[in-house]
């Protein structure tokens, strides 16, 4: 289960992403905003985190404007490690080094194509292991 959010500013690229997800059968739950209506990213991205976080979903696709608000936002919460990313090289490595569990994207930054080819690297990309366990495990012992 992916779980995914935005606030007003990726209100439009999260309704493609949505329709990419569909295409492909991949299951999602919409955390939200549900309209064009200004709103405040930290919410969108704190509930994107928190469904990661506690298991609820496996991995979480935010989305604001530029990306970096929400990714600000969802890395505060605990155990997360959102990524923003503007290309499929990022997307890549940061699955494979960083074991990143977020996905952050920006509206105002992006076409849809490439987003939708940032969404397809993140999520069927596998983490490396190894070597980059033990920083990702480094990472962790920051939020202690
Ligand atoms: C909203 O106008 C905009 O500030 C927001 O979507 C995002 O870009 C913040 O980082």
């Amino acid at each position: 289960m992916i779980a995914i959010g935005s606030d007003h500013g990726g209100f439009h690229l999260k309704a493609e992403v949505m329709k990419y997800l569909d295409e492909k059968g991949i299951a999602y739950k919409d955390y939200g905003t549900y309209s064009e209506e200004s709103c405040d990213y930290p919410i969108y991205g704190e509930k994107v985190a928190r469904a990661v976080a506690s298991g609820e979903c496996e991995k979480g696709i935010v989305i604001c404007g530029t990306g970096i608000g929400i990714s600000i936002s969802a890395n505060k919460i605990k155990g997360i490690r959102a990524a923003l990313c503007s290309d499929c090289f990022s997307a890549e490595m940061t699955r494979r080094h960083n074991d990143a569990n977020i996905l952050a994207m920006g509206e105002r930054v992006l076409g849809v194509g490439l987003a939708l080819k940032i969404v397809e690297t993140f999520l069927n990309t596998p983490f490396d292991g190894g070597r980059h366990a033990r920083r990702v495990a480094l990472i962790s012992e920051l939020e202690k």
